[in-house]
């Protein structure tokens, strides 16, 4: 458990995790000292199949709002505890449910895919949710060619390209992401010739495009275990970098700018989910005629993972 040997606050939590039956599930880009006692460390897709899954009476979620809520959708019956209430995803608040009607106004036959990183109201005004790791598989099994997609513009982008559907876009954007620039990438390819690059698909094109791919976070996980891979710049949360290290040694691993740090995925710490299990707060809980109409959405794209 690296770092966390004999620290007492992890000690209490793992105590306190036994006797309420929970589980620990961590986003790859929480603080490298949450995702070493995290019970499961995935990107969004594998969480929220982790939350469909896990036989606990307890979630304790360490990543931001949107996630919890999609644990608490596909497992009503569980309390979902999100250890600091603040931590919330700045592109998921781009959009409302009132906009997302607006648009189904605009263009009444569109099918409207919507990215996971959005609020529980939103999700219930869509067909389809979908995450950066099936979002072009999702969209590739969809008849109608008329579709809108909300809320990342660039994951939009990224998506129409590779499946040439015409896709009417939201702007919205990460603004973690957005801080990677071109020039980084070739500023580090410059530096490292031979490395590989990989980025997530919430970047900007001009960086997608100087990319030899673009993947979830535990896509980048996956590609940076191939054999012929001994060099990476990554395009992503910095965080990203404790686990490609732990699980890779002897590789190297660029971040492709240090200026990418979520701020709300850092609000999550060792002390806040100690108190959290200790006072079963802040729970997280979808209202019952939402979750229905969100969960169809989540529930049609998990059908198609
Ligand atoms: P992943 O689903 O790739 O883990 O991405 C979640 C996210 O919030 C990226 O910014
Ligand atoms: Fe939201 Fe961006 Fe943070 Fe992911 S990295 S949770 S998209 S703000």
């Amino acid at each position: 458990m690296g770092n966390n040997k004999n620290n007492p606050v992890v000690e209490k939590i793992l105590k306190l995790k036994n006797e309420k039956n929970a589980v620990i599930l961590a986003h790859n880009y929480q603080r490298p000292e949450v995702q070493d006692i995290g019970d499961f460390v995935g990107d969004s897709l594998e969480l929220s199949q982790k939350a469909a899954s896990t036989d606990a009476d307890v979630i304790l979620f360490c990543g931001v709002l949107f996630m919890a809520e999609t644990a608490s959708i596909l497992s009503p019956e569980k309390t979902v505890l999100l250890p600091d209430s603040r931590a919330g995803c700045p592109m998921a608040d781009m959009i409302t449910a009132r906009q997302l009607r607006q648009k189904k106004q605009e263009f009444p036959d569109a099918t409207v895919v919507t990215y996971v990183n959005s609020s529980a109201e939103v999700k219930a005004e869509s067909d389809y949710c979908c995450t950066s790791s099936n979002g072009v598989k999702v969209v590739q099994s969809l008849e109608n060619d008329e579709l809108i997609f909300v809320p990342d513009q660039y994951l939009g982008d990224y998506i129409a390209k590779k499946t040439g559907k015409k896709m009417i876009l939201w702007p919205g954007y990460c603004p973690t992401h957005i801080r990677i620039l071109p020039e980084d990438i070739i500023r580090q390819k410059q530096k490292y010739p031979d490395a590989k690059v990989v980025v997530h698909p919430e970047c900007r094109p001009e960086v997608i495009a100087l990319a030899d791919d673009a993947l979830s976070t535990s896509g980048i996980i996956r590609y940076a275990a191939r054999d012929d891979v001994s060099e990476l710049i990554v395009g992503t949360e910095v965080e990203i970098l404790h686990r490609l290290r732990k699980e890779n040694p002897g590789k190297t691993f660029i971040p492709a700018s240090e200026k990418a740090v979520c701020p709300n995925m850092k609000r999550i710490t060792l002390e806040k989910m100690l108190n959290s299990l200790e006072t079963m707060n802040p729970q997280i809980k979808v209202p019952e005629n939402i979750r229905v109409k969100a969960k169809a959405a989540v529930d049609r794209m998990l059908a198609i993972v």
